[in-house]
């Protein structure tokens, strides 16, 4: 009986080493690894540490404010900082249909369903505010340098 337990935990010893050294040599960490499991598990959201900006040089697209998420009744980034010219893009991640609208009538977009997209170029410099004419308790600007 003996036996078999020191046999268990040697074998149980190697496939941790086994899992140590695969993630290793994937570069995958365990944490994002038990976070992948999670997610599929549980449906909760999160950001991946993969997807997470290594520093200033790294491509980040959505965090130079030309992307603005549309979820959860508010928009992401509340503030979005863009240069002139810059062509941003809202996304409805919703489940429920969302539009962004200019109250100075500067642009408005139909009504937008889930992950249905609206683009505006903004060829001027200031501040942009908008909200959702449906959820007016909703409400984001771009601030356009
Ligand atoms: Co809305």
């Amino acid at each position: 009986m003996k036996n078999r337990i020191v046999r268990w935990v040697a074998w149980a010893a190697a496939a941790v080493m086994v899992t140590l050294a695969i993630g290793a040599l994937t570069g995958t960490p365990i944490e994002q690894t038990a976070h992948g499991a999670q997610h599929r598990a549980g449906g909760m959201r999160f950001i991946r540490i993969g997807d997470a900006p290594a520093g200033d040089d790294a491509p980040t697209a959505a965090a130079d404010g030309s992307q603005v998420v549309v979820d959860n009744f508010s928009f992401t980034p509340a503030t979005a900082a863009v240069p002139v010219g810059t062509t941003v893009t809202w996304t409805n991640h919703d489940d429920i249909p969302h539009n962004v609208v200019s109250p100075e009538q500067k642009f408005k977009s139909p009504v937008l369903d889930t992950d249905e997209k609206f683009s505006h170029t903004f060829e001027a410099a200031g501040t942009y505010k908008y909200y959702c004419s449906i959820h007016p308790r909703m409400t984001g600007q771009v601030v356009v340098r």
